[in-house]
This record gives C-alpha cells, sequence and structure tokens, in this order.
C-alpha cells in the first residue's frame, strides 16, 4: 500500500475495525488531486498492416458504405464517439521502410512497394499524408506521425515536417499546395523511428541517441508549429535503454517510448489462441498483463533520476495483446479476435496508465481495426465493435481529468500454487465535478465486495456501466455483433458516508458519483 496523510490513516482504521469482514476496504481521496489523466493515454495506432489501412479505414470505391473520398465514415464515427484523441502514423516496423513522398500527389502515378514487413504485399501508396490528415480531421484528433529513421534520412524527415508544418513559401510548401492542401496541418507529435532496437535499425541504444539527436535537431519548430519530439524506447524490460536514452538526449525529447504486449503463453513462437484458452492460461495471460505496472514503474524510476521534474513522458505507444492469428487467415496481417479476456487487459491497462499520469502521458493501443487488440473488426461492408473498443467507451470519462489516488489491497486470484491481484481500480475528478472510479474485476469465479471511504468527495448518487459475459472467450462476431455490450449496473449503492459496490466475476464497472 503506498503511503497516505494523517487524515486518510484515521479513516482507514476506522474503516477496517468497524465494517463488514468481507469486503475490501478502499479510499478514494478526493482532498487534493493534482495529476491531470492525459486524454492522449487514450491514443491509437494505426499500421500498414494487413487489413488496418487498406479495406479497414480506407476501402475501395465500389463498397457499399458511407464513405468520404475513401475513408468509411461508419468506422470514424464509431471512433468519434469515443473519443480518440491521436492516432498514430504509418507505423510500426512499416515506418522505418516508408517515404512519405511515394504517398503524395496523383494516386495512379504513386509507386507502388512490397509490404516486407507484413505479408508482402503490394502497397499501393494510395493512402498518404494527405489522406492521413484527412482521417484525422474527420475523426477530430491529433495526427501522431513516425519519421523514417530506420531507412530514411535526415533530409527526408526534415522535409516531410516542413511539408506538413510550415506556412512560408519554400518547394516543399509549393507543392503541398499543388497537392490541394493550402493551409499547414501544424502536426504536433512526431516519432524519431519506431523500435530502433529493432525492425527501426537494430541499433545499439547509444547509436540511436546520437542519431535521434540528428533527426531531432533538423525536425524544425515551423511558426505556431513547436514540435513534440518523441525518441523511439524500450521493448519491455530493456531498462539499459531507457537509462542512455535518458543520459543522452532527455533534454531534447517530449517524450520516450516503451512497447509492451501481453502475450498468452509468453512465448513468440506460440502465444495463445484468441478464442480457445483455458482457465490457466487467462491467468498467465492477465498476470502477463499486469507486469505493465512493473515496467511502467521501473522505467519511470530511471526517467525520475534524469528528469525528476517529470517533463519527459513515458509514451507506451504500442501496448495490448497478441495472440495467434484467426486460423485460416494471412499469419503476417495479425488479424486476432476480440474476448472478453482483452476488454479485461484493457481496462486494467488503462488503470494502470491512469494511476501512473504523473509520467505516462500518452498511450497508443494496438490497433483501432483487424489487427492485434483491434477496436473494430470488418468483413466487407459490414463492421462489428469488440469489447476492448466498449472499455475505451466507458472509460472515456477519465480523459483529461484530475487522478484521484486510491488506496486499497485486492484480494488474490489464485491458479494453483500463483496468485494475482484480483482487482485494479483507478479514480478521477473531471472539471464538473463528477467522480469517475473504474474498477476491474479479473476473478472469473468469485464476485468482490468493496466498501469505499471518500474522503473530500460530495456526492449524492452513484451510477455505473458495466462489461462481463458469461464466459471469459465470449466474443462480439458478424452473426452475434452485441453479444458483449455496455450494460447498466446497479450493484453501487450509498451506505452512509460510503460507497458499497458489488463487483462480478470477470468484469469492468465504471461509476459516476455526482
Ligand atoms: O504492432 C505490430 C508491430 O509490433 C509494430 O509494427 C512494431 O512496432 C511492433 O513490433
Amino acid at each position: 500500500m503506498k503511503k497516505i496523510s494523517g487524515l486518510l490513516v484515521v479513516v482507514l482504521l476506522i474503516n477496517l475495525a468497524g465494517y463488514a469482514q468481507n469486503a475490501t476496504n478502499l479510499i478514494i481521496d478526493g482532498t487534493n488531486p493534482k495529476t491531470t489523466i492525459s486524454r492522449h493515454i487514450y491514443g491509437h495506432f494505426s499500421e500498414h498492416l494487413g487489413r488496418c489501412i487498406y479495406d479497414g479505414f480506407w476501402v475501395a470505391d465500389s463498397m457499399n458504405v458511407p464513405k468520404k473520398d475513401r475513408i468509411r465514415l461508419d468506422i470514424v464515427a464509431a471512433l468519434k464517439k469515443i473519443k480518440v484523441p491521436n492516432l498514430r502514423w504509418p507505423g510500426g516496423c512499416f515506418a522505418d521502410e516508408y517515404h512519405w513522398r511515394d504517398g503524395i500527389g496523383v494516386r495512379k502515378q504513386r509507386p507502388h512497394m512490397v509490404n516486407t514487413n507484413w505479408g508482402g504485399v503490394s502497397e499501393d501508396n494510395s493512402f498518404g499524408t494527405h489522406e492521413f490528415l484527412e482521417l484525422c480531421t474527420l475523426l477530430n484528433c491529433e495526427p501522431y506521425i513516425a519519421g523514417n529513421v530506420g531507412s530514411g534520412t535526415v533530409e527526408e524527415m526534415a522535409k516531410w515536417v516542413e511539408y506538413l508544418n510550415s506556412d512560408a513559401s519554400s518547394t516543399m510548401t509549393e507543392l503541398r499546395k499543388q497537392n490541394g492542401q493550402d493551409k499547414p496541418w501544424r502536426v504536433k507529435f512526431w516519432g524519431v523511428g519506431n523500435e530502433s532496437w529493432g525492425c527501426g535499425g537494430n541499433m545499439t541504444p547509444d547509436f540511436y541517441s546520437d542519431l535521434y539527436k540528428q533527426y531531432a535537431t533538423y525536425a524544425r519548430n515551423y511558426q505556431d508549429a513547436p514540435l513534440m519530439r518523441i525518441a523511439s524506447g524500450a521493448n519491455s524490460s530493456d531498462y539499459n535503454w531507457t537509462e542512455v536514452l535518458m543520459k543522452n538526449a532527455a533534454n531534447r525529447m517530449w517524450g520516450l517510448t516503451l512497447h509492451h504486449y501481453t502475450l498468452p503463453t509468453g512465448n513468440w513462437r506460440k502465444k495463445g489462441s484468441a478464442t480457445d484458452f483455458d482457465e490457466k492460461e487467462y491467468f498467465n495471460t492477465m498476470k502477463n498483463c499486469l507486469y505493465m505496472d512493473e515496467l511502467v514503474t521501473r522505467h519511470s524510476t530511471i526517467m525520475d533520476k534524469y528528469d525528476a521534474a517529470k517533463k519527459v513522458a513515458l509514451v507506451v505507444d504500442e501496448w495490448g495483446i497478441w495472440t495467434d492469428v484467426e486460423p485460416g487467415t494471412n499469419p503476417g496481417f495479425l488479424y486476432q479476435q476480440n474476448s472478453l479476456r482483452d476488454a479485461l487487459i484493457a481496462g486494467t491497462t488503462l488503470n494502470i496508465f491512469n494511476n501512473h499520469s504523473d509520467r505516462v502521458r500518452m498511450a497508443n493501443l494496438a490497433q483501432t481495426i483487424n489487427v492485434l487488440q483491434a477496436l473494430i473488426l470488418t468483413k466487407g461492408n459490414q463492421m462489428i465493435l469488440t469489447p476492448t473498443y466498449h472499455i475505451f467507451d466507458m472509460y472515456k470519462a477519465h480523459m483529461d481529468a484530475k487522478l484521484l489516488p486510491v488506496n486499497f489491497s485486492s484480494p488474490d486470484y489464485s491458479n494453483g500454487d500463483n496468485k494475482i491481484a484480483a482487482v485494479n481500480i483507478s479514480a478521477s475528478i473531471d472539471s464538473a465535478g463528477a467522480v469517475h472510479i473504474s474498477l476491474v474485476n479479473l476473478d472469473p469465479n468469485k464476485k468482490i465486495t468493496i466498501r469505499s471511504s471518500l474522503p473530500g468527495i460530495n456526492w449524492k448518487t452513484a451510477q455505473g456501466q458495466l462489461l462481463t459475459s458469461k464466459k471469459l472467450t465470449d466474443v462480439n462476431s458478424f452473426e452475434n455483433p452485441n453479444n458483449i455490450k455496455i450494460m447498466s449496473f446497479g450493484g453501487a449503492k450509498k451506505d452512509g458516508d460510503q460507497l458499497v459496490v458489488e463487483l462480478p466475476a470477470q468484469s469492468v464497472v465504471v461509476l459516476e458519483l455526482k
């Protein structure tokens, strides 16, 4: 349990002494909210991979769906509902082989390339810079562009920034105007490479930090367009990468990334099925998911050494569950179904990020449509919302709200000789004074009663939303698209000054206190 103030200790003792023995006692400290939960924690990621861009956002002219140009507007509408704050593009590994000039100008004349990372398919570059910025405009979100460091040049990235952000007269800005965009887009978020320790060039951290500084120097701030430069960060527990980057370049970056995927089996060769797993594999998956808390804590501690003021953001710009692909699909397309287990992963991970929002100020789930832990799956002109989508819908109330610290000891969820915390929670207060509490019960066998003290919080009513299903393996399918959907939650009540919540097994609940 974290350190808590004198007043809270008194409340905790009263709480422990006087109330139900079987309940988990929780304190939500409303006395001094400080940290803002950046909305950018709720960001997404769309790579030129499988059917995320092509046959996802960007479809054939002939497809019978509402479209602007070739962008699917039914998908745009669904993503607007969850208030997507930023979208990362064009990769991923693809970013370090992407040459932006191939993706501008007359579409029919754009060069074709082989997507060597993802399935060896032909990329016709019909979705490029202008199309991506149009998509972000439709979504009303911030673009987050990953520049090519692995196989590009300093000049290429510098010119891309100029093309997008400058309002002065130059060959680049004239070209942009010829291509139909008069005013600069002023893109703020720029990644300098991706996974530079791996698919982005297999570099050492020392070599990359020098390259980072070189690329970041010539990616200029144009008028009214200061850049938030984001350095390519560590792979999971590569703490040395964070150490070296912070030591060498902390004063030149807005953010440093971290990538971590949840593998059900922990084995990259046989990751485990998205829909066919037993309780033991579920338990292991959740253990691997909870590891994000340790990763964020330890990377943050290293960052604190070089940046005590926490100016540099930890940007977890790839996270989510990575399973074996759906049988019969292209292994290079990373298409996987999305079950109740995915929803529990999303709820848990977002709680971790909220609770670390003093350092984690941006994150991007991988990936938006038809790839890895997707929000949306499509089949021809049909689309379905996954359980993960519903979690983002429920949690959007936390965006830009003030974090309220939570103190409690979770009951265990045991499997064989192993145990993990059954419950994880985060809470926030928004600008209108409404308090939102997101609670996840990972235990598939037990409901859990939570009794909360809420010092400093004035409230009369508690309303809630619930996501659960009979089986952890349940999914939304094209035949049964609303199998898992948000339900209203009646399991929260006021008991004196306390809030009592009956948290169902394998569920996510978000409460609003007013
Ligand atoms: O999200 C899929 C891939 O995972 C990305 O392209 C890469 O950055 C990571 O290894």
